[in-house]
């Protein structure tokens, strides 16, 4: 048994926490938020997880894990966790200041303890936090050396919201980074213990390539998603083209890989946007312009509009237009709407005199906070579409998969329907008489030529044949 303090409930913390807790290990959760610890007290997750809510119940009812706004419980921790987060700032740099004020509060217990404790720093920070602004402060609080009397490792997170138990107790791979072998060697026990038989890789490097293996992670993945919406735009401007079926053959090169590669209506979310942008501050400091993530932003920036053109394309102009939104959180199985494509896309119609009427299945309390009375918020997808003039797809609910194409027609005034997250089969809208259109989907002719309706060329052969 592992006695572990975790500093910052928020979606890493809390799920860390009780994954951790669920294994036999001790946990103590430390927040400054008094609402949040109460709810977690009361075994109320403070917001939507998969199975956060059942590990929660299991763990608070058995004693594993406690909560607590008082940091002096950390003396009696073996690992201290910093899982608080770090928002941008307004010129794309990084905010630390609940880093800095976890390892104060850290540093101060440290002073009391009589036995070694390791600090694992989880938050996303750029390279050299930990040796440059997180271990100085935590040998000045606790006047003690780091590497003798406690030790310090970076372990950066991959948790997906709406997958982060599975992540916290599946992951791919296991960063470690530290100057301090007896540290990395303490940590990586401890993973050791916790996977059991299915331990994942364990990479052991420095704190700044740890640092940056987590910047370049988040940047990659959404360099990708860029890049598959780059050619969805040129898909939707060839004949017969799809990219559904570009994106499948591609991804069966095994370098390049099948996953993330969903053209839509673009990226967001409380990771990607925030950490490309820290990432490029970051990366100017050292006098280098990325210009490869600027662009993935750039990209991104104009992605989150294109379903508004396509809304213009097919209506002409939106005053006065009803246009149903169906999906506000930034993707599904999450109640989270920090930096959404629907934020973008709703402020932009409403820019054009659209009246904006919207629906989502986990999200409608965070978006009442945002839209406030500017949009008009339904009961259900189907009171959604009743009566407009346009539905758009912004996140891709399995709430939204099985509205069937009769149901658009019946219900809307005039049936244009905008796949943003290609969730629809395009032959089903278009035979039902719909105006459909979607991201990444080209026109169609016939054999002469002439516009047609009929479904593109997409095709899965059964068993991808590796190449001779
Ligand atoms: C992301 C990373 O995937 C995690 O590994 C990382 O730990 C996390 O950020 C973080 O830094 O904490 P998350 O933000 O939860 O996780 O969401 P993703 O599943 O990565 O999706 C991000 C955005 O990309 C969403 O808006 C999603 O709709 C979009 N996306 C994703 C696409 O448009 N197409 C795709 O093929 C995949």
């Amino acid at each position: 048994m592992t006695r572990i303090s975790v500093f910052g409930l928020g979606p890493v913390g809390l799920v860390t926490a009780v994954c951790f807790a669920r294994k036999g290990n001790h946990v103590i959760g430390i927040d400054l938020d008094l609402d949040r610890l109460e709810k977690v007290r009361r075994a109320e997750p403070p917001f939507f997880e998969p199975k956060l809510k059942e590990y929660l119940a299991e763990t608070i009812t058995n004693g594993a894990f406690s909560v607590l706004d008082d940091a002096s419980a950390n003396v009696r921790s073996d690992l201290a966790y910093m899982t608080v987060g770090t928002p941008g700032t307004e010129d794309g740099g990084m905010d630390l200041t609940y880093v800095k004020n976890a390892a104060r509060v850290i540093g101060q217990s440290l002073r009391q303890a009589t036995r070694y404790q390791l600090v694992v720093v989880k938050s996303t920070v750029t390279p050299g936090t930990a040796r440059t602004v997180v271990k100085p402060i935590l040998e000045g609080e606790s006047r003690k050396t780091a590497g003798k009397d406690f030790g310090v490792c970076s372990n950066p997170e991959f948790l997906r919201e709406g997958n982060a138990v599975h992540d916290a107790e599946f992951p791919d791979r296991i960063i470690i980074g530290s100057e301090d072998p007896e540290a990395a060697m303490r940590l990586e026990s401890f993973y050791k213990e916790f996977h059991g038989q299915s331990i994942p890789p364990v990479v052991r490097t420095t704190h700044e390539n740890a640092e940056l293996i987590k910047y370049a992670n988040n940047a990659f993945l959404a360099t990708k998603v860029s890049f598959i919406n780059t050619v969805a735009n040129i898909a939707e401007r060839t004949p017969n083209a799809d990219i559904k079926a570009v994106a499948a053959g591609i991804g069966l090169d095994e370098r390049i890989g099948s996953r993330f590669l969903n053209a839509g209506v673009g990226w967001g979310g409380s990771c990607f946007p925030k950490d490309l942008k820290a990432l490029v501050a970051f990366s100017k400091t050292l006098g280098y312009n990325p210009g490869l993530i600027d662009a993935a932003i750039r990209t991104n920036d104009q992605q989150k509009l294109r379903a508004i053109e396509l809304a213009r394309d097919a209506l002409g102009s939106l005053r006065g237009k009803r246009i149903a939104i169906l999906g506000l959180a930034f993707k599904p199985d999450t109640d989270d709407m920090r930096e959404a494509v629907s934020i973008s896309l709703v402020q932009g119609l409403l820019a054009e005199g659209a009246n904006v009427t919207a629906y989502d299945p986990a999200a409608m309390q965070n978006a009442r906070r945002i839209f406030r009375n500017t949009i008009t918020y339904a009961e259900d997808p189907y009171d959604c579409i009743n009566q407009a003039d346009c539905s758009i797809i912004v996140t891709e609910w399995d709430d939204f998969k099985t509205i069937s194409p009769n149901e658009f027609a019946k219900r809307m005034r005039s049936p244009v329907v905008i796949d943003g997250r290609r969730i629809y089969d395009p032959d089903r809208f278009i035979e039902a008489g719909i105006q459909f259109s979607a991201i990444g989907l080209g026109p169609r002719t016939s054999q002469r030529g002439q516009q047609r309706t009929a479904k593109p060329f997409v095709h899965q052969s059964s068993t991808p044949g590796k190449k001779p």
